[in-house]
């Protein structure tokens, strides 16, 4: 029988005490978590700004063995992708809806060594991430409108987060299935319970004290959840 999946928590710093980065960064290894995200914004994909290739430096260079996603919500994924591999990340997500080919694009930075990921808004039906799934390391299904923090998973997002699941399991594929947005102690059920088995959390993190603990409770959660649901669909993931 094969090893269960593990799910893991993905910190988003969009949410952490910037004032206070190096402690966050270490509350968050000392709760096990192997990877933070770091939420690119432009100002026209979404409507807001937020950090660039000098923070992903900044942040290798303070925590050099956490991984770090960039998820690029901004309208040149082709143009800035680059930015961020340079800075050192370990992967990048853009957004479906701003790449002119995204399975051209996914290729090219999978050939720069990096993990790749795409993520599509609420609004995006998952039928746009289903011919990418064999090119990437992760699918990532957007809880929120994203631009912000702290907002409300919007669980009209589940029946996607399951089909794009069942998508998954009919292929064999091990791309991750991961969302953002709204994540805490209950919705992390709701998710992991429809088959995500990666969850970003920023405000469900560093929202309230103690970030190590909150990982560990969100991941507790998710993990119970997603091995649930496998019990009940007879598979094991
Ligand atoms: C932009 C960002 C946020 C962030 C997590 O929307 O992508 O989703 O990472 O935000 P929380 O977990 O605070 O909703």
């Amino acid at each position: 029988m094969a090893p269960a999946r593990r799910v893991q928590i993905v910190p988003s710093l969009l949410s952490a005490d910037l004032a206070r980065l190096p402690e966050a960064l270490k509350q968050v290894q000392s709760a096990g978590a192997a990877e933070v995200t770091v939420d690119v914004m432009d100002g026209h994909f979404v409507a807001n700004l937020a950090f660039g290739p000098d923070f992903v430096r900044t942040v290798k260079r303070l925590a050099p063995d956490l991984r770090v996603d960039a998820h690029l919500m901004v309208t040149n994924p082709e143009t800035t992708a680059p930015w961020f591999i340079e800075a050192g990340a370990d992967s990048v997500t853009f957004h479906w809806e701003a790449a002119s080919d995204a399975r051209a694009l996914a290729r090219r930075l999978r050939a720069r060594g990096v993990a790749v990921g795409v993520a599509i808004k609420p609004a995006t039906a998952a039928e746009g991430l289903l011919p990418l799934l064999g090119e990437v390391d992760t699918a990532l299904v957007m809880t929120v409108e994203p631009g912000f923090g702290g907002a409300r998973f919007l669980e009209g997002m589940l029946p996607k987060i399951a089909s794009l699941r069942r998508a998954l399991d009919e292929r064999g594929l091990a791309c991750r299935l991961q969302v953002d947005g709204g994540v805490n102690g209950d919705t992390a059920a709701l998710a992991a319970s429809a088959g995500a088995d990666s969850l970003v959390a920023g405000a469900g993190v560093f929202g309230k004290p103690d970030a190590a603990e909150n990982i560990r409770v969100l991941l507790q959660i998710a993990q119970a959840a997603f091995d649930g649901r496998n019990k009940q669909e007879g598979t094991c993931l």
